[in-house]
């Protein structure tokens, strides 16, 4: 397995490629995670080339990601260079943090987890949306075979196997989304499955 992709080999046609591999769903699943943000303050975790950018436009929002490149395509007025394990902002300092397709990539989850519990301040909301596996084992080999497969033909395509193989080794990073968030400091989770096999979840953590 890939450690980790390198989104500055890919930053260019990220966007599209996505919206392929998602069969073009994934705007509307930003759009579902996007309505459960309350309050005014956001930051965007990962924002990448903020394809988030429709629908947060309105609010004040802050994009952090580590990559520099996928950063100068994002239109988000405050920009910052950082990762989910040590994020520079004091405590309290979000109403929510949105965070979409990300997760898998964090190398200290957990000190990821615990850092944007932080910076929400009490009541705030940490709203994940991410791909895993289908629940039932019989869907869940079936996805491993199509993903593998998609990946695999997409990495051909465009030259970076790396990066893609990762998006389908990363896909069984962690356990189901229903068990792995209930040891998290959170006060309140709620987990909601869309797309094909229901492979997306919208993870709703309250502080
Ligand atoms: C698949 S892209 C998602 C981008 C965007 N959120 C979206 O919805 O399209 C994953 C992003 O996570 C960023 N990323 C990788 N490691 C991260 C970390 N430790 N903390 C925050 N973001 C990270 C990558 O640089 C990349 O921009």
């Amino acid at each position: 397995m890939a450690e980790k992709a390198n989104f500055s080999n890919i930053y260019k046609f990220y966007d599209f490629i996505n919206s392929v591999i998602t069969l073009g769903f994934d705007k509307s699943w930003r759009k579902k995670a996007s309505n459960q943000i309350t309050g005014t303050r956001v930051l965007d975790l990962g924002s990448g080339t903020g394809a988030a950018f429709q629908q947060l436009q309105n609010l004040e929002v802050t994009a952090i990601d580590p990559d520099e490149k996928m950063l100068q395509l994002n239109k988000f007025k405050n920009k910052i260079i950082g990762g989910a394990e040590n994020l520079p902002f004091p405590d309290n300092s979000f109403d929510s943090v949105y965070c979409a397709f990300v997760w898998r990539n964090v190398n200290e989850p957990t000190k990821g987890i615990e850092e944007v519990y932080r910076v929400l301040r009490p009541g705030g909301k940490f709203i994940l949306l991410d791909m895993t596996r289908p629940k039932n084992n019989f869907l869940k080999l079936l996805h491993k075979i199509g993903t593998f497969k998609v990946t695999l033909l997409i990495g051909l395509l465009t030259f970076n196997l790396k990066e893609y193989r990762f998006l389908h080794s990363s896909l069984d990073k962690y356990p189901q989304p229903e068990e792995y968030f209930q040891t998290h400091p959170f006060q309140y989770c709620n987990i909601e499955r869309m797309g094909l096999f229901k492979f997306v979840y919208l993870a709703v953590l309250t502080k």
